[in-house]
Parts: C-alpha cells; sequence; structure tokens
C-alpha cells in the first residue's frame, strides 16, 4: 500500500466515526496524514519524495491501532504521540500542557510585521507558557532577545523546561512560575500572552477532546476575562513606554472589545485563526 492509500484509508476511519478535530489539524485528511508519518517516522518538516513509499504488514497494523485509539478514546492525538507541530517545529507535548496550535505562531514567523519595529524588541514576557512553545519560536525569531516565560502550573514548567532544553534555549529563556505577574520584574518591550478564555458555559458543552486538556489552561470564570481582565489591568506596570501587549482573546474577543473598550488592532491570520488583539502601553494606562 502506499503512503496516499493509507491516508485516505484512515481519513475514511475518521470521517465516519465523527472525530473532532481542533488539536494541531482542522480537518481527517490532516490528522490521518500526521498518525501516518508518526509511524513511519517521517518528519512533517521534510522536505523529501515520499511517492515511492510502500507501507509494510507491521507498520499497517501499528497506523491501524493508533487510530482505533483516536477514534475509541477521543484523546487528542499529539497526547497520544507526545509531539505536536508549531511554527515548523516538532514540541514535546504530554497532558501537563495545552496542545500548542495559536495562531500568534504566525504572527512570530512574521516577525510581528507590520505591527512593530523588530529592531526594538529585546526583552519579551509571555505569561502562560504552557509547553513552551510560544517562547521558544519568539527566540528562533528574535534571537537577540531575552524571554521571560511563565506558567502558574509547575506541571506545565517541567515540559517547557524540557522543550527549552532540547532547542538549547536554556541561556535564551528563563522559566518561572507565577500566577500572571505575581513573581514579575522589570519593564519588558513586547508582552504576549494566549491566557486561559473559555466561559465555564462553553466548557461544558466542548468536545470530549478538550477533556484531556488541563482544565487551567482553557477555563476563565463565567464571561472568559478572569484572566484578560488582570493582564490589561496590570501589563502595563510591566511594559515599557512605547511597548506593546499581544494578547489572545479567542472566544472571549467580543467580550474583551465590550467590556473594556480600548483601541485593540485585531490582527488578520492569512493562515486561519482568530481572536488575537494588539495593544500599546500608552493605551492601557
Ligand atoms: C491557553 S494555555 C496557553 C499555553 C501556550 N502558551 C500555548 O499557546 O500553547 C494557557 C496557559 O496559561 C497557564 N495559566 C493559567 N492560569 C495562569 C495564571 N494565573 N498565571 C500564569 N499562567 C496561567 C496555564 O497553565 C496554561 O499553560
Amino acid at each position: 500500500m502506499s503512503i496516499d492509500d493509507a491516508i485516505k484509508k484512515i481519513t475514511e476511519l475518521f470521517d465516519k466515526h465523527k472525530v473532532f478535530f481542533g488539536h494541531g489539524t482542522d480537518n481527517a485528511a490532516d490528522e490521518a496524514t500526521d498518525l501516518v508519518f508518526f509511524i513511519l517516522n517521517i518528519d512533517f518538516t521534510s522536505t523529501q519524495n515520499f511517492n515511492d513509499r510502500i507501507i509494510l504488514e507491521d507498520e499497517w497494523k501499528a497506523i491501524n491501532k493508533l487510530s482505533s485509539l483516536r477514534i475509541e478514546t477521543r484523546k487528542p492525538l499529539p497526547y497520544l504521540t507526545n509531539q505536536a507541530y508549531f511554527c515548523h517545529e516538532k514540541f514535546y507535548v504530554d497532558e501537563r500542557v495545552l496542545i500548542p496550535r495559536s495562531p500568534i505562531a504566525e504572527i512570530i514567523q512574521n516577525h510581528f510585521n507590520p505591527w512593530l519595529d523588530e529592531s526594538m524588541i529585546k526583552t519579551i514576557l509571555e505569561i502562560g507558557t504552557g509547553s513552551g512553545c510560544i517562547a521558544i519560536a519568539m527566540a528562533k525569531y528574535f534571537e537577540n532577545s531575552l524571554i521571560t516565560a511563565t506558567d502558574v502550573s509547575d506541571a506545565a514548567l517541567e515540559v517547557a523546561k524540557i522543550n527549552v532544553k532540547h532547542f538549547l534555549f536554556e541561556k535564551q529563556i528563563k522559566l518561572i512560575q507565577s500566577d500572571l505577574f505575581d513573581n514579575i520584574q522589570g519593564k519588558y518591550n513586547l508582552i504576549v500572552s494566549n491566557p486561559p478564555y473559555v466561559p465555564r458555559e462553553v466548557m461544558k458543552n466542548l468536545p470530549q477532546e478538550y477533556s484531556f486538556e488541563p482544565t487551567k489552561a482553557l477555563l476563565a470564570g463565567d464571561n472568559g476575562l478572569d484572566f484578560i481582565a488582570r493582564i490589561l489591568h496590570d501589563a502595563p506596570l510591566f511594559l515599557e513606554e512605547d511597548g506593546i501587549l499581544v494578547i489572545e482573546a479567542g472566544v472571549a474577543s467580543k467580550e474583551m472589545e465590550r467590556e473594556f473598550k480600548l483601541p485593540f488592532k485585531w490582527i488578520d491570520f492569512e493562515f486561519g485563526g482568530e481572536g488575537v488583539a494588539l495593544i500599546e502601553a500608552k493605551h492601557l494606562k
């Protein structure tokens, strides 16, 4: 069997069993490709041509076993494979952290262009780092920056530490346990955060896949603004005069606009995603 045939068969299975996608992929074919590539040990970022590759019997058995597990347990694929892609890099993930999928990836890859002058970014604070994917991607794209990445969850920070070490960013990224800004000092050119923003009622009705992710990474009170409100309130104390806050508000975006009436600039994404706003320090004061 060819790789294409295997991907087609798994895609059909996922569709038939109405698997939910949203943890790194948004459709059956992409998720089937991830699964088949994982078993065949093909790196997603590889440029090799695999058209002639034939799938062996044992490999097909392993592909079927993993797809059955995905369908029966409803566990997101990255938790079954312990890997997730973000900004073209492969990260270690497990159930201690949210599966990387923030559209902030695209802004980082564009060097925050046209939103800010890259040369001004020397110090960056990331709040709620989870797997460390955003902090690590920023370290790669802003090689002259110093990054502080925080999380309230010690368990999440253990995963971030694995990734920071793997990518050799121990000198550029400092990991700190902190409830938002509690243990933070100094001023930053840029603060980035993808905080929890799911309102309680929305949380109750999410597909089963989300139940495997840490509640702490998703749930944000009745209107989704529990953490966003605190970040908007305290950020000016930690931003340089010309500093910038980039905040993901996702499903709570409309509520954030209604509640705070600030001049948010909403970012358009070429490769999907929405709900990320940018705001200058001077407008937060
Ligand atoms: C939506 S996840 C984002 C994870 C990662 N930055 C990403 O984009 O994949 C939110 C993260 O914020 C952390 N968090 C929740 N409450 C927090 C708080 N009070 N202070 C700092 N981090 C918090 C969670 O543990 C989780 O890792």
